[in-house]
């Protein structure tokens, strides 16, 4: 299989954090699409995904898979070892968790693009303070059940680690963690997983 991704990608990083998780990193070759943006398309992404989006994944049988959240789900289709997409009754939390990651991430990345790429006169400042304030009330939600995330691993902790992941290495002075007290000790301690460390974004 072939990974279009870039390195600072979130949304590549979930995908790479469960194929590492699923012991599925080998199988896939890392096609580094380094500069993409929503100005700058380039073609090593278009010719393969007309979304100019990434991460995009190609099967063995050069089949095109595409959204972070279809490629997980290929992948943990894909072996023998518990599932990350968990069935039964954990179904449902684990799935919500994981699509309030991807709406904290949904938000964060074109906030990036919002205060690097766009230029200062063209910038909106009131949506630039709603978008923040969305990801901090998301924050604060999920705080509330933090102590309860422990060391399991699933598709919704690796998006919120992504997620955590993102804000510290794009918005290095947002402090997220004051009054975070629990997130911020559960993602420390699920840093130290070798699929995070590997992973982390530059
Ligand atoms: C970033 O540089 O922040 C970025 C790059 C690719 C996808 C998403 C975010």
């Amino acid at each position: 299989m072939r990974l279009i991704y870039a390195p600072a990608s979130p949304f590549a990083r979930k995908v790479r954090v469960l194929a590492i998780e699923t012991r599925q990193d080998g199988d896939i070759e890392l096609i580094d699409a380094t500069g993409i943006s929503p100005v700058n398309p380039t073609d090593t992404v278009t010719r393969v995904n007309p979304l100019a989006r990434i991460p995009a994944l190609l099967t063995d049988g050069d089949e095109l898979i595409v959204d972070s959240r279809v490629i997980c789900e290929y992948l943990d289709s894909r072996h023998n070892h518990t599932p990350l997409v968990p069935q039964g009754e954990k179904r449902w939390q684990s799935l919500t968790l994981a699509a309030m990651a991807e709406g904290i991430l949904d938000t964060a990345v074109p906030l990036r693009y919002e205060t690097a790429l766009r230029p200062e006169q063209l910038r909106w400042p009131e949506l630039i303070d709603c978008q923040f304030n969305r990801i901090l009330r998301t924050l604060d939600y999920l705080e509330q059940d933090a102590a309860t995330l422990g060391e399991q691993v699933c598709i919704g902790r690796i998006g919120l680690a992504c997620a955590l992941g993102y804000l510290d290495f794009r918005f290095d002075t947002v402090d997220w963690r004051t009054g975070h007290s629990d997130l911020s000790a559960w993602y420390s301690e699920f840093c130290n997983r070798e699929s995070m460390r590997q992973t982390a974004p530059y």
